[in-house]
């Protein structure tokens, strides 16, 4: 008998049902009696936010390293990179004896205004799955479990406690389930926290579909699910659903549900769905509480040692691998020993991570005016006050500052209270002030570099690349994101070239927030938001709509220059592999991401008209390096959610296979031939169809009539415009369904794939 089931044999209905929630607030509830032990959680993601016992304080907490959020870390494409800052937080965490990092989260950023977003990685789910994978693998290598969240379709905070989002099947499965679902192909988080929000009218956090039969039955999930914090409303129900741990505990008053519903007693709360019978067997409870107790034993916590100061140097490093240069006229790299005004708030209160539950309190902040010192003659002038944005008073005094300086460095950005969890922005704008500021400076010296430190996209009237702007446009652009304690000396590194740039956008920028794929549906009503975008989530929808955005997905220029040639494909286990040589033709040494994206090949019906990324890497290459590199699209991307088939299904045909502005196309075979003519298409779709002519003319002897060259264009009364079922019952053309059936057969006769 192993260890836990002979725990398990040991044990009270009452003791396992006490393994279900937590004993205070970050602790899970341990047995004397039975030797099982506590395991203490924190937050997550991007530090730990590890504090007293039963205090909620966000900004409370006992120091730690404050890294990149995820939108910037998610910048560097480099999962390697995501698991050394994963590493170093799981090193943190066991020096604060915790068995459990509240984190990445893995949500997809479907509005640019989710108050959120600066904690999720990417629009997109293979590089937001990837990515919350890298950072799974780096925190469990340390010993502690990883807590992947929030399971899941929580894309925004207002009113995120109780929303209904209502979303497609497709695309649930090929967007908001599919981060999760890369995240654990590729690691195996022992734990995974549920979401607030209701998903097509049932709570996650009683979601069966969601939390037994997808993320068990179909991904083979087997660690812990727990609540996210006070998410659970009918905790029988939950336990049905496959919710093992409700936290915080509930003061004994979820686990008297419980029992009561193991004895076959009605609860407070009555299934809000028609399978779940109300009550709960004893082999129920069993399995959240074997699961438990797997999680409670695999989950290291003994303290280490930990030089959590060396993380400052790291934070730093990972932070220059990640902001993304989006425009640079050749103002940039700044010049050693040049004499620059240093202009923005920010510059001496850096904003370096978002509100909410994620945030850290810091060991050290580097400020961006004393590293950029540390390269240049610096100048300071505020120009703008975070506590008054609309105050324009300082400007004058920054443009004085600015004028006749080699160059200029605006720190612009949102205020601190403008990202938080809990609620979402309003708009894409940054404050008025600075707006302001950036033209007149602009106005006085034109070698003006303008970095952003947001947690999401703001709308950059400055950039040139905005349209119906002012004629002040920035001659070069840094998005700095929200980089953790050390972004200061990482900006520094960029504008003076100690590094070179390297990150690119793992989300889309748009022009006006209009432009955004969910605007019309963000954040709904209060009650229900609608998902009406579907799939075209991102960067699909600005490549299926033509709408040019500010940035694109995957935008980010390098102090070097790549050259892409020799593209090959070739079939590869029912995929493609692609070969593609990258060489680095500029001045200095650099790193560039190889993206690759398909499409599909034709206007099929409901064809895959715009491109998905389905493969990317990171490479360094030395000045004047080349190098081949090859990247496995495996069959999975070329498949999509087919509803009929209850599945992922691959569409056989032409697909264009495109990276760094070269293309190629290759024939994919399909799962099965694709049924050209069903019962529901019509006579008139056969024309032209040479293994149709036959089946033709049967039906137009039927009609008394000969066949016509072309088809019949707006006569609606002609039975060349019945659906080929009607022929049967309408029509009265004397054949069974079954015959009628087979004569399709006959027509699809030859492998469409
Ligand atoms: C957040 C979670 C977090 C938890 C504990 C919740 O409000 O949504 O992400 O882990 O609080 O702080």
């Amino acid at each position: 008998m192993s260890k836990i089931s002979e725990l398990l044999s040991r044990m009270t209905a009452e003791e396992k049902v006490g393994l279900l929630s937590g004993s205070d607030f970050w602790t899970t509830r341990g047995s004397e009696r039975l030797g099982i032990p506590a395991v203490s959680m924190a937050d997550g993601p991007h530090g730990l936010r590890k504090q007293k016992k039963n205090e909620l304080g966000i900004n409370r907490s006992h120091p730690s390293t404050c890294f990149p959020t995820a939108s910037l870390l998610a910048c560097s494409w480099d999962t390697k990179l995501a698991e050394k800052q994963g590493a170093a937080i799981g090193m943190e965490a066991r020096a604060f004896g915790l068995g459990c990092v509240l984190g990445p989260g893995a949500n997809i950023k479907r509005s640019p205004l989710c108050g959120r977003n600066f904690e999720y990685f990417s629009e997109e789910p293979l590089l937001s799955g990837k990515m919350a994978a890298g950072v799974i693998n780096g925190l469990q290598s340390q010993g502690v479990s990883a807590c992947l969240k929030h399971f899941a379709v929580n894309n925004q905070e207002d009113y995120r406690f109780w929303v209904d989002a209502r979303v497609s099947e497709r695309a649930l499965r090929e967007i908001y389930l599919a981060s999760f679902e890369y995240a654990l192909t590729y690691s195996k988080p022992k734990a995974m926290m549920c979401s607030y929000n209701k998903i097509n009218g049932v709570y996650a956090s009683e979601n069966r579909r969601l939390l037994t039969d997808i993320l068990r039955g179909e991904w083979g999930y087997e660690g812990i699910v727990m609540s996210d914090w006070g998410a659970v409303n009918n905790r029988a129900q939950g336990v049905w659903a496959g919710l093992d741990l409700e936290m915080p505990g509930s003061y004994g008053v979820n686990d008297a549900e419980i029992l009561k519903a193991v004895k076959g007693e009605k609860t407070y709360f009555a299934p809000t769905v028609p399978d779940f019978p109300g009550t709960l067997t004893v082999e129920e409870i069993d399995v959240c509480a074997e699961r438990m107790l797997r999680f409670v034993f695999d989950s290291k916590r003994a303290p280490v040692p930990c030089d959590c100061k060396a993380h400052h140097a790291l934070a730093r490093d990972v932070a220059a691998e990640c902001m993304v240069l989006l425009e640079n006229n050749g103002v940039l790299p700044l010049k050693k020993g040049a004499s620059v005004a240093v202009i923005g708030e920010m510059a001496v209160k850096p904003r370096i991570q978002g509100g909410g539950s994620s945030r850290v309190v810091p060991y050290e902040t580097d400020k961006p005016l004393d590293k950029i010192a540390e390269y240049a003659e610096a100048a300071y002038a505020a120009g703008y006050s975070l506590d008054r944005p609309g105050d324009v008073s300082l400007i004058a005094e920054a443009v004085e500052a600015a004028d006749g300086k080699d160059a200029v460095i605006i720190i612009a950005g949102l205020p601190d209270g403008d990202e938080s969890e809990g609620y979402d922005r309003k708009h894409l704008d940054i404050p008025y002030a600075q707006t302001k500021l950036i033209d007149e400076i602009i106005g006085v010296n034109p070698n003006t570099v303008v970095v952003v430190c947001a947690g999401a996209p703001v709308r950059m009237t400055f950039a040139r690349a905005f349209d119906g702007g002012g004629n002040n446009r920035a001659a070069a652009v840094l998005m700095a994101y929200l980089g953790g304690e050390a972004a200061g000396g990482a900006i520094a590194d960029l504008l003076f070239g100690v590094k070179n740039p390297c990150g690119k956008l793992a989300e889309t920028f748009p022009m006006r927030l209009s432009d955004a794929p969910s605007y019309p549906n963000f954040p709904g009503d209060g009650k229900t938001v609608n998902y009406g975008e579907g799939i075209l989530v991102g960067y699909r929808w600005y490549a299926e709509t033509g709408i040019a955005p500010l940035f694109p997905f995957g935008h980010g220029l390098s102090y070097a220059e790549f050259e892409y040639s020799g593209l090959t494909v070739a079939e590869k286990d029912g995929g493609v592999e692609a070969s593609v040589k990258v060489a680095n033709v500029g001045d200095c040494d650099g790193k560039e991401i190889v993206q690759v994206y398909i499409a599909e090949n034709n206007a099929r019906p409901g064809a895959r008209r715009h491109e998905e990324l389905k493969a990317f890497e990171k490479i360094a290459l030395k000045k004047g390096e080349s190098r081949t590199v090859t990247l496995t699209l495996d069959r999975r991307a070329f498949a999509r959610w087919d509803d009929n088939a209850g599945g992922f299904t691959v569409t056989g045909g032409e697909y264009v296979v495109r990276t760094g502005g070269l293309s190629r196309v290759i024939a994919v075979k399909g799962d099965k031939p694709n049924p050209k003519v069903t019962m529901y298409s019509d006579v008139n779709s056969l024309f032209g169809d040479p293994n149709a002519k036959e089946f033709l003319k049967e039906i137009a002897a039927r009609f008394g009539e000969e066949i016509p060259d072309v088809p019949a264009e707006n006569d609606c009364s002609d039975f060349r415009w019945y659906m080929l079922r009607n022929l049967v019952t309408m029509g009265g053309i004397g054949w069974t369904f079954e015959e009628l059936q087979e004569k399709i057969d006959k027509v699809n006769g030859f492998d469409y794939s």
